[in-house]
């Protein structure tokens, strides 16, 4: 009996050494150690045999066993260490790097110019207090012509005729101006607000013409409201959006939905107001404005006794036009990335 668990571990030995030798990776290594040392392993088996050996021959033949654990686990972690060396060593040729490899750069968007401008504007203006209001893109008659004193017979009417989607009903409205009416009816004085958006014209597309563009309307109602009150106003808007050497030229105009009416010019930022090719003798045009015609105020539910107002009506993409020195107003709606990255 003795002889045989004595000759058991010898055969043991020699081929636990082969194996452990033999493993040719970590995983199979691992799969070795429990097969040999784990509860169910091959050496395990073995010293479950001791207890049936006379007292005497037990002692020594639980110490060749243990030796032999011993003697296991040191081979085992010796082949780890060959194994993980070995595994350096060819990490140079299966897991290298090229340092000088530079990716395809990853591009990132921008805003578009309208959209530049745009919150340029609101910024501006909500400095001064005044609230973002939107109105529908598909208008009525009344709203965008009717109440803003521009009836059927009125000859604005011919210009501004515009996409109508309903039975000459409805229609795609030609300015901001009809969120006017929309606000005033729907709201109390004060009043302060933008209104920007897009609009639709039926005009012949140039360089400076589109059928689709962008305005943004003002309209502010209240006590006390005076043309001198409107003119600071354009002048802070426009030194706050070209820079504050601009000089601001107020001239004469004519719309049916203010009185007076007039139209607001910058000196031009090329020229310094000398008079240049991007200029009309140094001067650019920007807005449309005017005191709300007393009519207006009541065909928005304002008494015209005791409330005043001022709107401004501007072209967003003109503005941005003349901010960015963009020479065709077709550029804004094509979706060109040589144009759009440039701002
Ligand atoms: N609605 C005008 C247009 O589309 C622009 C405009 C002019 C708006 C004068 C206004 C204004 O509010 O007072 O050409």
């Amino acid at each position: 009996m003795k002889q045989n668990v004595v000759g058991e571990l010898e055969q043991l030995r020699a081929s636990a050494r082969e194996r452990v030798d033999a493993a040719g990776d970590q995983r199979a290594l691992e799969d070795l150690r429990v097969g040999l040392l784990g509860k169910k392993g091959e050496l395990t088996g073995v010293l479950r045999q001791l207890g049936s050996l006379p007292a005497a021959e037990r002692a020594a033949a639980g110490a060749a066993a243990n030796q032999l654990k011993d003697e296991i686990f040191g081979w085992i972690a010796e082949r780890q260490a060959a194994l993980e060396a070995k595994r350096h060593t060819a990490l140079g040729d299966t897991e290298w790097v090229d340092m000088t490899f530079v990716p395809n750069p990853v591009r990132r968007g921008h805003l578009h110019p309208l959209t530049l401008i745009l919150r340029e504007v609101k910024a501006i203006f909500s400095r001064l207090g005044y609230e973002v209001a939107l109105g529908p893109e598909v208008e009525d008659e009344v709203h965008n012509f009717e109440a803003l004193n521009i009836p059927a017979e009125h000859p604005a009417r011919d210009t501004m005729d515009s996409f109508y989607v309903d039975a000459d009903q409805l229609l795609l409205r030609t300015h901001t101006s009809p969120v006017q009416i929309r606000y005033m009816q729907s709201h109390k004085p004060p009043i302060r607000i933008i209104a920007p958006g897009a609009v639709y014209r039926r005009d012949a597309t140039d360089p400076s013409h589109g059928s689709q563009f962008y305005q943004f309307e003002g309209l502010v109602v209240d006590h006390d409201i005076r043309l001198s009150d409107l003119k600071g106003t354009i002048e802070y808007f426009a030194r706050s959006l070209f820079g504050p050497d601009r000089r601001i030229r107020i001239v004469g105009d004519h719309f049916p939905f203010t009185e007076p009416s007039i139209g607001a010019a910058v000196s031009c930022g090329l020229c310094g107001g000398a008079g240049c090719r991007s200029c009309k003798a140094g001067w650019l045009e920007i807005l449309g404005a005017g005191m709300v015609h007393p009519q207006v105020l009541r065909n928005g539910g304002i008494d015209p006794d005791h409330y005043a107002g001022f709107a401004f009506g501007a072209g967003l993409d003109r503005l941005a036009m003349l901010k960015y020195n963009v020479s065709d107003i077709r550029l804004f709606l094509e979706p060109d990335v040589r144009f759009l990255r440039q701002f």
